[in-house]
């Protein structure tokens, strides 16, 4: 059902943890399945300096979070503000039809944590945004 490097994601998740000093931290869910993901961004000028998570969810949910993390640091906001669901699938070898909206968790809370950043009032409050259901369906 999942790939090889999906397992290795799901059993070795990359960026699990929180980030004290966040820039902003936005916490998703999926109102069907209940799985939620809690993201930490912290940014360096125009880039993605650091991302943590912590999450409650299915595998999927989990290796998406972690590759998520993995392509985003390092990014510019603008290049993460195009991340697709579907480049973050691909990047684990793809997904069953079925668990594809599993990725919206974390590609959904990285636009959202960027949006919160970029649109306070001086660019340095912490954003606290929280969205639920963001991009399912
Ligand atoms: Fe809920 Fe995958 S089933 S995010």
């Amino acid at each position: 059902m999942y790939t090889e490097l999906v397992m290795d994601h799901v059993m070795n998740p990359r960026n699990i943890g929180v980030i004290e000093d966040a820039d902003a931290i936005i916490k998703v869910g999926d109102p069907k399945c209940g799985d939620s993901l809690l993201l930490f961004l912290k940014f360096c000028n125009d880039i993605i300096s650091d991302t943590k998570f912590m999450i409650k969810g299915c595998p999927a949910a989990i290796a998406t979070a972690s590759m998520t993390t993995e392509i985003v640091k390092g990014m510019t906001m603008e290049k993460a503000l195009e991340l697709t669901d579907k480049q973050v699938a691909d990047a684990l070898g793809g997904l069953p039809d079925e668990k594809i909206h599993c990725s919206s968790l974390a590609v959904g809370a990285v636009h959202a944590g960027i949006r919160d950043y970029t649109s306070s009032s001086d660019g340095n409050d912490q954003g606290f945004g929280e969205s639920a259901g963001v991009g399912l369906g």
